[in-house]
């Protein structure tokens, strides 16, 4: 009786890992109809790397280089998108506002395109870490979009035509680490509100028409490494 007991314990649980072992995750189907939205609009198709026969969060084909996932959803069987990477893919476009329903993603790298117009106002809901977005063809008025992701830590927005002032409003993103507006058409003084982001190590501002004295409130920027 006892080995019974015994011998069936180790059968289900080499049975169990068994089936835990070759069941894969699968990007959540709600996700995946998503990036197809977003694959369309841009351009990006089987060529490109963005080939939906296969899952995007298995890695295969050239999803790797494009696709992050988290697969811990509903017990490591749902992945959900966390990064996406499209850069120097010639891509001409404006921004997709989908990228804001991927509720989990962290991290937003479209360096090197040629994406036009603004932020879109969807994004306002997005929950990002890294957002960038250097050597685009980006224009307006710093996005007050922007001004309202609270959870960025890195905006690499360098290389655009971005235009006018910086708002007051910046001073919303208290997570900020680096911050890059390098090289577009920004314009007045900086907002002493910049003194607020004590948590900067990177700023870059050059190859801009910006005026005024480099403000006494820098020194505020304690953990300041490059400037
Ligand atoms: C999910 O996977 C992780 C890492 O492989 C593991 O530590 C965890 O126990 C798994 N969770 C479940 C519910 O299977
Ligand atoms: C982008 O366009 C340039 C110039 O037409 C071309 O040389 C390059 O291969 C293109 N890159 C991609 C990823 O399509
Ligand atoms: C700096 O970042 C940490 C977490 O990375 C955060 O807890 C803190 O509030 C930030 N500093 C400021 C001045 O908000
Ligand atoms: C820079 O700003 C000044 C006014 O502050 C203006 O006269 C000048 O034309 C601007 N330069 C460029 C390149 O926009």
């Amino acid at each position: 009786m006892k080995l019974n007991k015994l011998l069936f314990l180790l059968l289900s649980s080499i049975l169990y890992s068994h089936f835990t072992f070759t069941q894969s995750a699968n990007l959540h189907s709600q996700e995946v109809e998503i990036l197809k939205q977003i694959g369309e609009k841009l351009g990006l198709d089987r060529n490109k790397g963005w080939d939906f026969d296969k899952d995007p969060c298995t890695g295969q084909g050239k999803w790797g280089a494009s696709v992050s996932c988290d697969c811990s959803f509903d017990r490591n069987t749902t992945c959900r998108v966390t990064q996406i990477y499209i850069t120097s893919e010639n891509v001409s476009a404006a921004l997709p506002s989908e990228f804001a329903k991927l509720q989990n993603l962290k991290s937003l790298d479209l360096n090197r395109n040629y994406f036009h117009g603004t932020i879109p106002s969807e994004w306002v809901t997005m929950r990002l870490n890294f957002l960038i977005l250097m050597g685009n063809r980006l224009s307006g008025p710093f996005p007050t979009t922007l001004t309202r992701m609270t959870t960025l830590q890195v905006l690499i927005i360098d290389g655009n035509q971005f235009s006018g002032s910086i708002p007051k409003e910046i001073a919303n993103l208290r997570n900020l680490e680096k911050l890059s507006l390098s090289s577009n058409d920004f314009n007045g003084r900086l907002p002493i509100a910049l003194a607020k982001l004590s948590n900067l190590t990177d700023v870059m501002i050059s190859d801009n028409n910006f005026t005024g004295k480099i403000p006494n409130f820098i020194s505020h920027w304690t953990k300041i490494v490059t400037l």
